[in-house]
């Protein structure tokens, strides 16, 4: 499947199950489908949790095969991608591009005035 990138393939059971799985292991940091809680916008790799969902399938491809071989500056990634094969990656790449972005405003801080008359 590689270098065929525009070709359209849908998941079958078994891979739905296994891609699932593998994504929610990206979830603690990355956000469930994709969607990590970061300021709007921030999508570069500069951000501490970058936001997956809705990124193309062969930037996210491209990334992920960097970490793995080591060519691609990481701070934790490269643990991440390592245990990964080649079809798991590809398989990461299509779900997480096919996640829609969902666009969060900057949480402000509050403050709280209590009385206790
Ligand atoms: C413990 C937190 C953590 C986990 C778990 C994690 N990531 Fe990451 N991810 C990061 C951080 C932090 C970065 C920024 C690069 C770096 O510092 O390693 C990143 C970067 C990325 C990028 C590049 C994004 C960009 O804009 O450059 C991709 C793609 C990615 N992760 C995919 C995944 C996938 C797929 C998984 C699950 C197999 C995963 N990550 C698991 C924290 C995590």
């Amino acid at each position: 499947m590689l270098g065929h990138a525009d070709e359209v393939f849908v998941f079958g059971a078994e891979q739905a199950v296994h891609v699932r799985a593998l994504a929610a292991s990206c979830a603690v940091c990355h956000g469930t489908l994709g969607n990590a809680v970061v300021p709007a916008g921030a999508r570069s790799a500069d951000d501490s949790n970058p936001v997956l969902a809705g990124r193309t399938r062969d930037d996210l491809l491209e990334k992920l095969l960097g970490f793995r071989d080591g060519s691609r500056q990481a701070t934790i990634m490269h643990q991440h991608s390592r245990g990964l094969s080649l079809i798991e990656i590809e398989w990461l790449a299509k779900h997480f591009s096919e996640q829609l972005p969902v666009i969060r405003l900057p949480v402000t801080p509050q403050k709280l005035e209590a009385s206790h008359d």
